[in-house]
């Protein structure tokens, strides 16, 4: 049996289109026939009511998966989407990050967590917050490769520089194995003069890790979540879903 690759969908800027792009990425490769397990680690829980989840009603999340409460197993839950399942969160995961301060293994928490899992997903994605903060640490900790989704805007460079260094560390002192999968250009319009800068600077430094395929804005890509649904069940014929679909057999390629 061969074990799962685990990704993490990281960067501590807000609004870039992690969430976006972990449920699409996500249900686009449940439809190319892999087993993909999304987990859920902001407190904002969007990745988990962008997949119809209701944040209210959940007895179990991924916090008391955290905490040691409850294992991963016991609180995946399938959806109606194909291959895909979901580690949910919701907002009494915003207390995981005072609890566990003084926890021990507290960075490895989620790792350890998911190992069981392993063998059963080909695929698992994990959303991260808009933080460099314990749970983005656990997701890096827990993960083979990063993908940083980003819009293309002048800040966004200093961003990706300060993420890296904190890549770096994590590499050094919890899992040398993390490598960076791949940077995803997100609501990008090659129409402003800025973009198409920025673009070329981002090549200068990372040639060979952007992929190929940018993600423009689609009105389908932020109406979906409000249906619970990725865009590919949503509008499948839209640009947003095809966009993500040529994404998803990208990241197939890369790791
Ligand atoms: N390509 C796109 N076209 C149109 N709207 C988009 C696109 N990508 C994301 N959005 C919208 O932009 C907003 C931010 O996206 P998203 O929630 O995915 O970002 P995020 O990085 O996960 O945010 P946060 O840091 O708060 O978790 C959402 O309202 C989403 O619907
Ligand atoms: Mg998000």
């Amino acid at each position: 049996m061969s074990r799962a690759k685990i990704i993490a969908f990281a960067n501590q800027k807000g609004g870039v289109g992690k969430s976006t792009s972990v449920v699409n990425i996500a249900a686009s490769l449940g439809v190319l026939g892999k087993r993909v397990l999304v987990v859920d680690v902001d407190p904002q829980g969007n990745t988990t009511s962008g997949f119809g989840i209701s944040k209210k009603t959940q007895t179990s999340t991924v916090y008391d998966v955290l905490i040691g409460r409850t294992s991963a197993r016991d609180t995946t839950q399938s959806t109606p989407f194909e291959n895909l399942s979901v580690l949910p969160a919701n907002i009494s995961l915003a207390g995981a990050e005072f609890e566990l301060v003084m926890a021990d293994n507290r960075e490895s928490r989620l790792r350890d967590a998911l190992s069981p899992l392993a063998e059963e997903y080909d695929y698992i994605l994990i959303d991260c917050p808009p933080s460099l903060g314990i749970l983005t640490i656990n997701a890096l900790v827990a993960a083979d490769g990063l993908i940083i989704p980003m819009q293309c805007e002048y800040y966004s460079l200093e961003g990706l520089s300060q993420l890296m260094m904190s890549v770096k560390q994590i590499k050094r002192r919890y899992n040398p194995a993390l490598t960076l999968t791949g940077i995803l250009i997100t609501m990008y319009n090659g129409r402003l003069n800025l973009s198409a800068q920025v673009m070329d600077e981002l090549k200068k430094y990372y040639a060979g890790k952007i992929f190929s395929t940018a993600i423009t804005r689609n009105v389908k890509l932020s109406e979906a979540p409000s249906f619970g649904q990725p865009v590919w069940y949503y509008d499948k014929y839209s640009r947003g879903a095809a966009l993500y679909h040529d994404v998803a057999k990208e990241l197939l390629q890369r790791i």
